[in-house]
């Protein structure tokens, strides 16, 4: 059902501030800045290897990443994993009685699909499930 880790994602306050770390100063690959409207978020992607960075900024106040930093501080937000087929691995995960954010998966960056699980269901780590 899981490929590979497709990206870690990282909160960030100003993504182009957070964004010459990786690309200026780690040099990794820049992949691209998208806007997500269902999550009210902007994303920069960096390619590392098999997998990716990405860094998560809030567009709007009511932005799940702006309630995040309302009472955490800037760095690691999630896991996702990659899958071939969502909608089974979220059938797979539910019928497992794994709690889920998303029953349905929902539109992700770069045209992906994902959905996120409760992390009450993955030890407190927040965990996304994409496919391309
Ligand atoms: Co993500």
């Amino acid at each position: 059902m899981f490929k590979k880790i497709n990206h870690i994602g990282i909160a960030v306050k100003n993504l182009d501030e957070s964004m010459k770390f990786y690309k200026d100063q780690l040099g990794f690959e820049f992949k691209g800045i998208d806007e997500v409207e269902s999550q009210k978020v902007k994303v920069a992607f960096f390619k590392i290897g098999e997998t990716n960075i990405e860094l998560v900024q809030a567009t709007s106040p009511d932005s799940p990443i702006a309630k995040y930093l309302e009472k955490n501080r800037e760095g690691i937000h999630h896991i996702c994993y990659e899958v071939d087929d969502i909608e089974k691995a979220l059938e797979e995960l539910k019928a497992k009685g794994v709690k889920l954010i998303d029953e349905k998966p929902r539109p992700g960056a770069h045209g992906t699909k994902v959905a996120f699980i409760h992390p009450k269901s993955s030890g407190g780590v927040l965990t996304e499930i994409c496919q391309h």
